[in-house]
């Protein structure tokens, strides 16, 4: 049995901003399943959603702070959860990174480093509760120095850092470096130094034993100018200790046979019962409620990466088609408004709601038709999965891991039962136009569509094998330490 301190940012059902928050409320359930001793570390933020009973565990000063460690158990499970309580830098309402206008917190260096130390102090046991953990695994740059940090311990645990998106990266400028008292040995070029800035998650790509990322195809494109962002020298240098696990889904949480937010329950087998959840969102979108036009829909955060602009850019041309569009998502304010225009201009064929809504979600991925995933890149992404467990047909770019999860249509994929999905190449609106078009034929098919959404909702997602092979890793660093130690 390993011990793990998981360090992240976010957790669902704790605190959610998008699918890091996903994967590290499943992850841990996962490892804890396989029988490993885990135990999350994250902020207590104020708009985090406890139900389970929160005790004071213990306090430590710092860097002259004086921080409180509170202990609970991520909602109906057994993982422990300790949360970094210094109410100074974590209890602010709402986001954890940015404010109501879209800002970032102006202290977020000062925030995030102080949750780095503490986890720091958790994975030497020097708060002193007879547990020592064999492997940190830390998330994004948020959890960044950790494995910078740790690098400069004796008898530390392996490290190992998750890359979900390179697009955020934790820059701070060179005086915040200063004013956060980092060792000086790891203000470098070759450390947390990148172009004269302190980037947090160069502390995790220098230090960390082991990289990993979210799907195997991203782990190669980012050692590509193109989604490297002047980090793809590093991880190429590092590529012998990079790898891509792919994410898995919540099966329980996204269950269209028990899914309690959706109005009928279906399987592969009722497929014919989904039309009830079709009309659900025509009514919730106030769509005309029809049966035979195809239903579009869209969920996720309005930023450059979901290929918004893409989506935007087709509307017209789609509104002058023989379907309907609903969109769920909030981020870049000029997106919003141009989308809140369009559904203005279109009211029978385009819908949008602008904010962040679970049980929405949840009623979009069971009552459309077609899901539609643009992104220009894709670390891993989720919906695209949990579409495909509601029969719902994802329209995807072939980047990340979209293109690691879903099988385009064509004859053969057809005729060996594995087509899932429509696969369009270039990031433009005229390849997304094409590939909607593809799809809307395909949708005209009844009989090639049922057997699209077979083999769409048979596909396994389920967390189980990508944990499988977190715990075979986990078992490599350890065994990698324990030699290294006896070398010493
Ligand atoms: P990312 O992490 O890049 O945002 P993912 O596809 O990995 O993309 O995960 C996004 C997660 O956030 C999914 O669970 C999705 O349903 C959820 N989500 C995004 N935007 C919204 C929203 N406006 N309302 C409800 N859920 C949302
Ligand atoms: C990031 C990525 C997304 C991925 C998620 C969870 O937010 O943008 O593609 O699914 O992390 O790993």
């Amino acid at each position: 049995m390993k011990k793990i301190l998981f360090v992240t940012s976010e957790a669902h059902p704790l605190i959610k901003t998008g699918g890091l928050a996903d994967v590290c409320g499943s992850l841990p359930k996962a490892l804890a399943e396989l029988s490993q001793d885990i135990k999350l570390i994250l902020p207590n933020y104020q708009a985090l959603k406890t139900t389970e009973k929160v005790r004071f565990l213990c306090s430590i000063r710092v860097d002259n702070r004086s921080v409180n460690i509170l202990e609970t158990r991520m909602p109906g499970s057994h993982v422990t959860v300790w949360l970094v309580d210094y109410p100074v830098y974590y209890n602010y309402p709402g986001n954890p990174y940015i404010d109501e206008q879209g800002e970032p917190w102006p202290i977020n260096a000062e925030r995030f480093a102080l949750f780095c130390r503490i986890a720091v102090e958790a994975a030497m046991d020097r708060i002193h509760q007879g547990w020592k953990p064999d492997i940190v695994h830390c998330n994004d740059w948020q959890s960044g120095l950790v494995p910078a940090l740790l690098s400069l311990e004796q008898d530390r645990p392996a490290t190992v850092f998750t890359i979900h998106n390179m697009a955020y990266q934790g820059l701070f400028t060179g005086s915040t470096a200063a004013t956060l008292n980092l060792p000086g040995k790891l203000w470098q070029p070759e450390g947390l130094e990148f172009h004269e800035m302190l980037s947090f998650i160069k502390g995790g790509l220098v230090y960390a034993d082991y990289i990993t990322t979210v799907s195997p195809t991203y782990a190669l494109e980012i050692q590509t100018p193109e989604f490297g962002y002047g980090l793809e020298g590093l991880l190429g240098h590092r590529k012998e200790s990079l790898g891509g696990i792919i994410n898995g889904i919540d099966l329980d949480q996204w269950n269209p046979e028990t899914d309690p937010y959706i109005t009928q329950h279906y399987s592969a087998t009722t497929l014919n019962k989904k039309l009830l959840n079709k009309y659900e969102l025509q009514r919730r979108f106030a769509l005309p409620v029809n049966e035979r036009i195809p239903l579009l829909g869209l969920i996720g955060r309005l930023v450059e990466q979901k290929g918004i602009d893409l989506i935007i850019e087709c509307i017209p041309e789609m509104a002058a088609m023989d379907m309907q569009f609903v969109l769920l998502g909030s981020g870049d304010k000029g997106f919003e408004k141009q989308l809140k225009k369009l559904a203005e201009l279109y009211p029978d064929n385009i819908a949008i709601h602008i904010g962040y809504d679970e049980t929405l979600a949840h009623v979009i991925e069971a009552g459309a038709d077609i899901f539609l995933m643009p992104s220009r890149f894709e670390p891993c992404g989720l919906n695209q999965m949990y579409s495909q467990r509601y029969g719902t047909i994802p329209v995807v770019r072939k980047t990340g891991g979209l293109a690691d999860t879903v099988v385009d249509t064509l004859p053969e994929t057809l005729a060996n039962q594995t087509a899932s999905g429509i696969v369009f190449n270039e990031a433009s609106s005229s390849s997304l136009l094409e590939a909607i078009k593809r799809a809307l034929i395909l949708y005209s098919y009844p009989d090639t569509w049922k057997k699209m959404q077979t083999n769409a909702l048979k596909m396994d997602f389920s967390w189980q094998r990508s944990a499988e092979q977190y715990l075979a890793l986990y078992e490599k660093l350890e065994a990698d330490t324990q030699l290294s130690r006896r070398g010493d």
